[in-house]
């Protein structure tokens, strides 16, 4: 079993931690929030996953997570590093190196025997040699660096870490078999095949994934206006796509409000920064980021639209996580929206989301706040989905229609029976249907 310290328990690190102690590794969750790490410690997990809290605690009772903000404890009772840093994004695009630098020059400072270390967070090309030039700025003796990017999806982590469609282990030698079949076994308790390639291969496959992905949900998105002005669904288009065995069942091609969350819009952006380094306007991906701008507004547009609707009116917003089963609200959807109407005029807002409402109120935006999808539809002019909760998909529709004081439904996520909620009387308009 091998001594991991996780250095940055956010999101990814917090999984990485959680997922390798339940098969049995000694995890030190390491960050500089010792707020986060103390509620870590009583069992008060900072982000809504299923499953999380439950191999937190485990490994916990089981003495295999400990925490502490001193790096030098987690580094020095540990043979494996991984880096799980936040690499937002700077105003050209590019992503911010500087959580990354600062704890390489912190690790080298500290370190005192040869360790591994591997870089989880999404960095781009050149990440991995950056990291090693910049410890062994301090430390001079032998240490090995691994770029292993982190594929898990928001809203299902845990699932997704461990059963991931593959592994992708970058080493700077592959020559060295010893390194390289210590990393074959740690990660062989995760499912999904392993790829061993160097590092850049590593960093680059990671942006271009979520690139890959972003594409196909600005591709159906781009279709949404045109299949309204034909009469087509696109939910019966974008199913015959996907039956496509060269397109896929769980293809991205599920039209919506465009895509949110922390990764899609800043990798994009970030190949697109790449490219323009090297001389070269990556046209695709600049257009891919203006569908995905354009589409919220184009709900923007829905909205104000409904018939009868004026900046008085009472609109009811369901949703404000990018995605359902998560609390994060960053790159949200229904922010954008939210915001966009109140400059518009229209102040009568009232939301409600199952889990992300905490994080949303730190926006401090002039909305209210309902404790349950009934009691935000109450007197309500509009109902509007933003993110795609189970909660919402089982609305009684004929009993909301009785607490509503105009019978109005915008669906940004398509997610409503249209046919059921049409028949009952419902002014009802998704996205890329008629
Ligand atoms: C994404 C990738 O899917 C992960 O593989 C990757 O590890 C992660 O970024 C990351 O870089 O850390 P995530 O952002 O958690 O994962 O969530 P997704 O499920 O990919 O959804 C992203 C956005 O696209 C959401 O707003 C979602 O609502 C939207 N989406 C997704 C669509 O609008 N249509 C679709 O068909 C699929």
């Amino acid at each position: 079993m091998e001594k991991i310290s996780i250095i940055g328990s956010g999101y990814i690190g917090l999984v990485t931690g959680a997922c390798f102690a339940k098969f049995g590794h000694q995890i030190i969750f390491n960050d500089v929030n010792q707020q986060m790490l103390d509620d870590l410690n009583k069992g008060i997990i900072p982000i809504h996953e299923a499953g999380l809290k439950e191999l937190i605690d485990d490994g916990f009772q089981k003495k295999l997570i400990s925490t502490t903000t001193d790096k030098r404890q987690a580094v020095n009772n540990s043979d494996i590093i991984m880096m799980c840093l936040p690499t937002p994004p700077k105003k050209d695009g590019n992503a911010d190196l500087k959580y990354i630098r600062n704890v390489s020059k912190e690790i080298g400072a500290i370190m005192n025997s040869s360790k591994i270390i591997i870089n989880k967070s999404t960095s781009p090309v050149g990440t991995s040699k950056m990291i090693r030039e910049i410890i062994r700025h301090y430390y001079h003796g032998e240490f090995h660096m691994v770029s292993i990017p982190e594929f898990l999806q928001e809203g299902k982590a845990v699932e997704t870490f461990i059963n991931g469609d593959r592994q992708v282990l970058g080493f700077e030698n592959l020559g060295n078999h010893a390194l390289i079949e210590r990393m074959k076994k740690l990660f062989s308790d995760l499912n999904g095949e392993i790829v061993l390639t160097d590092t850049k291969t590593a960093e680059f496959s990671k942006y271009v994934s979520n690139a890959f992905l972003a594409l196909e949900i600005s591709f159906i998105n781009s279709l949404t206006s045109i299949c309204e002005k034909l009469k087509i669904d696109i939910l019966d288009v974008s199913k015959i796509l996907k039956l496509d065995k060269r397109i896929g069942e769980k293809a991205f091609l599920n039209p919506g409000p465009g895509y949110g969350g922390m990764c899609f819009p800043k990798d994009v952006l970030s190949i697109v920064g790449i490219s323009d380094r090297f001389g070269y306007t990556n046209k695709l991906l600049e257009v891919v980021t203006e569908i995905n701008v354009r589409q919220k507004e184009q709900v923007f547009r829905k909205i104000i639209s409904v018939p009868g609707l004026n900046k008085e009116s009472r609109i009811t917003i369901l949703g404000l996580a990018f995605k359902k089963d998560t609390s994060d609200v960053r790159e949200s959807q229904s922010k954008t929206v939210i915001e966009k109407l109140l400059e518009n005029g229209y102040q009568n807002i009232t939301v409600y989301d199952p889990v992300a409402m905490p994080n949303f109120k730190k926006f401090n935006l002039p909305i209210s706040y309902a404790d349950s999808i009934e009691n935000s539809l109450v007197h309500s002019d509009c109902l509007v989905i933003m993110t795609e909760w189970d909660d919402f998909k089982s609305i009684d529709l004929a009993e909301i229609k009785k607490l509503m004081s105009s019978p109005n439904i915008i669906d940004s996520r398509n997610l409503l029976p249209m046919g059921q909620a049409r028949s009952l009387g419902f002014y009802y308009m998704g996205m890329g249907r008629n």
